[in-house]
């Protein structure tokens, strides 16, 4: 039986692209197998950063987080398939690319520091739904 398709949120941070990795990315997404279904380079309102990091809102990062997410264009994609969350955590490896990202992951290959960790992915099916109604409105 086939696993469920699903649709996940990525984020291309913004040091993500002035550093070069859209491509780079997006060709391991679409290697893994996963579909891409909406793909934008935007600036980025600090009402919808907030919104998105609104479950961090109390956190000591949080501020200097929806600065970082603001502060320069970023790549938002909607990518689809079985897993397809799981599957992009999966390709990103952990939050912290030093002490979590395994080495062959985006994180693990190109990042140094928690902030600045190139990419963000859905991390559940409620949280899914929620970011790509915020990025993508009209999906
Ligand atoms: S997770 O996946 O929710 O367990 O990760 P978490 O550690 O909670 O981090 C959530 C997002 O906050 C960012 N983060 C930070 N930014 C700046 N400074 C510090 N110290 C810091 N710690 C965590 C982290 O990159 C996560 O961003 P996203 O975009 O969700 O990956």
């Amino acid at each position: 039986m086939s696993e469920a398709t699903e649709r996940s949120l990525v984020l291309i941070k913004p040091d993500g692209v002035a550093r070069g990795f859209v491509g780079e990315v997006i060709a391991r997404i679409e290697r893994k197998g996963l579909a891409l279904v909406a793909m934008e380079h935007r600036l980025t309102t600090v009402a919808v950063a907030k919104e998105h990091y609104a479950e961090h809102a109390e956190r000591p990062f949080y501020g200097s987080l929806v600065d970082f997410i603001t502060g320069g264009p970023l790549v938002a994609l909607v990518i689809e398939g079985p897993r397809a969350i799981a599957a992009f955590r999966q390709l990103a490896g952990g939050t912290d690319p030093v002490e979590k990202a395994a080495p062959g992951t985006i994180r693990g290959d190109f990042a140094l520091e928690v902030q600045f960790n190139i990419v963000h992915g859905s991390d559940s099916a409620e949280s899914a739904a929620r970011e790509i109604g915020l990025w993508f409105p009209n999906l």
